[in-house]
């Protein structure tokens, strides 16, 4: 029997620290986000105008748009500078085998 590999987004050692990724998932970018040994999942697409956060920056737990400066929690989603006002959708995931998996 073969392990369930549809959560998978990519292999945990691709990713660095303090610099976010955005990956495909089912047609929807996701912006994977890694702290330490820690991985958090939000939209790529700020919720102010349609940008990809990937291009922003990520000091901690706050992602900063690149647009217009806005910023998030990348641990909730949660807006914490405008001019964004609409919280970020977060996912779960976890560490399976070296992969970032949604749960
Ligand atoms: S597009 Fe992100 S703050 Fe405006």
């Amino acid at each position: 029997m073969t392990a369930d590999t549809s959560h998978r987004l990519i292999p945990f050692s691709e990713l660095q620290s303090g610099k976010p990724r955005r990956v495909e998932h089912q047609g929807k970018g996701i912006l994977l986000c890694r702290v330490d040994e820690s991985v958090y999942a939000v939209d790529d697409t700020c919720t102010h105008e349609d940008i990809s956060l990937s291009l922003g920056a990520l000091c901690e737990y706050r992602l900063r748009c690149p647009l217009h400066g806005s910023e998030f929690d990348i641990r909730t989603g949660v807006v914490l500078d405008e001019p964004a006002e609409k919280d970020l959708a977060v996912y779960p995931v976890e560490i399976v085998s070296d992969w970032v998996c949604l749960k």
